[in-house]
């Protein structure tokens, strides 16, 4: 079978398309004919060595994926050959074929097409575990999101609008302000030409926000959080703009503002039933018609690495996938 290959941390260019022994599954574990697999700004960061998960060479990047059962290693129960699944993988995503843990795969929920469930986990999964059980955040509540027509971003617009929030987007471009109104952001604001902070003081009356997601970092990350309002609450989700940025800790003092780090990845280890629960709930208001991954790109396996150094270049609006059709 053919994957992308990373056989050493470097430049994104670096990988290459192999031919590669097909992985066999082992206990508890299930082999995926790989349909459709979205590409996150991890997987770029991963390949470049500078993802706080570092795999043994050589690996695929490529951390979720939709596709067919294909193959059941010992003790597997609950799927078979020929399964419509979706499953979160860490790597290996970016190649036909590829290995998924039983406890980490789901049926593809019926009317759901591969691209959709290879869209959907990581992003929805990371947005709602944000915004519900880290910052608890309620109904009427104004939510700011930077970088918002990214991946994460057009999730947590989505998640936003189904918790009953008021969402106010904030991205580099008209264009991809235009996509989160199309996701349903209610107002947006333009960080490469307007100020942050004054806008969204603008836009709240002066009250400041209740919740900021803030997936960009770099120089935005204070602006906002200098327009949090009493007790509001900074989400800490990733640095996508590569710096990390410090803060004045008078400004947590100054308003009792809180700000709380995310890491999704590590929460479903500490309360597996909790990220059970919020698949579920994903999955309904999926099927209500409430959230809808919004696949903009596709790119074949051969092309792969373009679609991760799009990523990398600030160019993706919601989400790309890397498909086998
Ligand atoms: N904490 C967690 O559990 C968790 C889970 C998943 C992802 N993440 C993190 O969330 C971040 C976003 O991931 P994503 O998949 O949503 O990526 P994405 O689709 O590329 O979105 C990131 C956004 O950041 C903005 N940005 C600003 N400066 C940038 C730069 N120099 N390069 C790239 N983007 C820049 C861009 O929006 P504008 O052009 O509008 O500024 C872009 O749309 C990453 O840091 C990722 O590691 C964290």
């Amino acid at each position: 079978m053919k994957a992308l290959i990373c056989e050493a941390f470097g430049p994104i260019e670096n990988q290459q398309l192999k031919d590669v022994p097909s992985p066999k599954p082992g206990p508890g574990q299930l082999l995926v004919q790989v349909k459709s697999a979205g590409v996150n700004f991890p997987d770029a960061l991963m390949v470049q060595g500078k993802y706080q998960v570092k795999p043994p060479f050589p690996f695929s990047a490529g951390g979720e994926i939709s596709g067919i059962v294909i193959g059941l290693g010992e003790g597997v129960t609950g799927f078979a050959v020929g399964d419509r699944v979706m499953a979160l993988v860490s790597t290996g995503g970016f190649a036909q074929e590829c290995l998924a843990q039983a406890s980490r795969t789901l049926p593809l929920p019926q009317g759901m097409d591969f691209d959709t469930g290879a869209a959907l986990m990581l992003t929805y999964c990371t947005s709602l575990h944000a915004l519900k059980d880290v910052a608890d955040m309620q109904p009427g509540e104004t939510l700011v999101v930077l970088g918002a027509a990214g991946g994460v971003g057009v999730s947590a617009i989505e998640i936003g609008k189904a918790m009953g929030a008021r969402v106010i987007a904030a991205a580099s471009s008209e264009e991809k302000l235009a996509v989160c109104r199309q996701v349903g952001a209610d107002d947006t604001i333009n960080y490469s030409t307007e100020n942050l902070k004054d806008r969204i003081n603008e836009l709240t009356d002066g009250k400041g926000a209740d919740v900021v997601y803030d997936p960009v970092g770099g120089s935005y990350t204070e602006q906002a959080l200098r327009a949090i309002k009493w007790r509001g609450k900074l989400l800490v989700i990733g640095f996508a703009a590569g710096d990390i940025p410090r803060i004045p800790l008078n400004l947590a003092l100054l308003k009792e503002r809180q700000i709380l780090g995310v890491y999704w990845g590590d929460s479903t280890k500490h309360d597996p039933e909790g990220h059970q629960a919020n698949l579920r709930q994903l999955e309904n208001w999926f099927v209500q018609g409430r959230i809808k991954p919004l696949v903009s790109e596709r790119f074949p396996l051969e092309h792969a690495k373009e679609a991760i150094l799009l990523i990398a270049n600030r160019g993706v609006k919601g989400k790309i996938v890397v498909v086998n059709d």
